[in-house]
């Protein structure tokens, strides 16, 4: 409490929210180090591959961006660091959070900070309605978890046990996976939550065979736990007993293809971007994301939300005149809609999230390497990601 009255005492007395300053700052908060960092970098190569094309300035102002190293889940810090970015770097724009629990724990301070928060990851449905200073560019658990079960039944699984890391984005795909199964006359016969620190998925590969599924549905976290769960999967040889799978594409992130290797030829999941998807835009944007030193291989979901993040974040620049108005800035950019390298979207205007197509991929070996080929488009629909259902 004594640090928010702090905070709002120093923009009170004017400091930070001089009309003049020619440098406009934006401070993103991400996993920097530590075993989710390859998803920081990512939100800084697709920063600055919009900046290399888009240009540094806006209007008469410089945009200049900070970074904040947030490792892993930690609410207390994220707040204090968001905190400190305001009050000492007057940043006029937050971004960042790859996890939900660090984006809530930034929203109290958004409205008397007088600051958007751009979300660049976290996918809780409920973020959002946190504040109306946030705004979403990556995706929501229902956007990608409704079409899982979609494609689920129409491959023919018919008893599924769902698993699910136990906090605001599990809770979210398990919920909407099992009512649009269910809804179709499928049966969920197990639902498991897993503490975020399970990294042994062995002892699981027991308990869905016990369970009588036909079929597993999974969400954890993009990082090292997606990894050892589909080795875990694959190595158990669960797919050679006939018992299916289908996830999210959090659990197929490129840059651990290599790791998964053959085993996982021909593995479904539903998401959002990939980086095969077929377009003069992508083509551009991993142009851009080579030329200011990313790394192709390791590119991900992360990298494009942080893109159009940063375009996000110019459009309301521009549309308050560098000014910090946090309020006209998020409204400028209510139902705006553009062609991004996932494909078409726009930010809903009501809820904030970005709409977009929703692709059904496999995993497939093209020229000698493995991707996340787009086979199938579930059109985009603003509902999905609605909290409320
Ligand atoms: C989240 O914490 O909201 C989150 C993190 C990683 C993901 C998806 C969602 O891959």
């Amino acid at each position: 409490m004594r640090t928010i009255t702090a905070l709002a005492l120093i923009l009170a007395s004017g400091l930070a929210t001089s009309a003049t300053a020619d440098t406009i700052k934006v401070g993103v908060i991400g996993p920097l180090s530590g075993p989710f960092s390859i998803f920081g970098q990512n939100f800084q190569w697709g920063i600055e591959a919009y900046q290399r094309e888009a240009g540094t300035t806006v209007g008469d102002d410089t945009v200049e961006f900070v970074y904040r190293d947030l490792p892993g889940v930690d609410p207390a810090k994220a707040r204090a660091l968001a905190q400190e970015l305001v009050v000492k770097d007057k940043v006029q724009y937050l971004a960042g959070a790859y996890f939900t629990p660090n984006a809530m724990a930034m929203t109290p301070i958004l409205a008397s900070a007088k600051t958007p928060l751009i979300v660049l990851n976290a996918a809780t449905s409920s973020i959002t309605e946190a504040s109306p200073l946030v705004v979403r560019t990556s995706f929501t658990m229902w956007q990608n978890s409704v079409p899982a079960a979609t494609a689920a039944k129409a491959d023919g699984f018919e008893k599924v046990i769902t698993i699910v890391s136990d906090y605001g984005p599990g809770i979210d795909a398990e919920t909407a996976f099992g009512k649009t199964f269910t809804e179709a006359g499928g049966e969920i016969v197990e639902s498991l939550r897993l503490p975020l620190s399970t990294n042994d998925f062995n002892p699981i590969m027991q308990r869905v065979k016990d369970s009588g599924a036909d079929g597993i549905f999974v969400f954890l976290p993009g990082g090292p736990p997606t990894l050892g769960f589909m080795k875990s999967y694959l190595g158990n040889g669960l797919n050679d007993q006939g018992i299916k799978i289908i996830s999210t594409g959090d659990v197929m992130t490129e840059p651990d293809l290599p790791a998964v290797g053959d085993v996982g030829l021909g593995v479904k999941t539903t998401y959002h971007y990939s980086t095969a998807h077929d377009s003069p835009e992508n083509k551009a944007f991993l142009a851009a994301i080579d030329a200011v030193g990313g790394d192709l291989g390791e590119t991900t979901m992360a990298a494009v939300a942080a893109y159009d993040g940063a375009k996000v974040i110019y459009d309301m620049i521009a549309a308050t005149g560098g000014k910090r108005d946090p309020e006209a800035a998020v409204k400028a950019i209510e139902g705006e809609a553009w062609e991004s390298p996932r494909g078409p979207v726009s930010i809903d205007a009501k809820t904030h999230h970005i709409t977009q197509n929703v692709y059904l991929r496999e995993m497939q070996k093209v020229d000698g390497k493995y991707q996340n080929t787009e086979i199938g488009v579930f059109e985009a629909q603003p509902d999905w990601g609605l909290v409320s259902k």
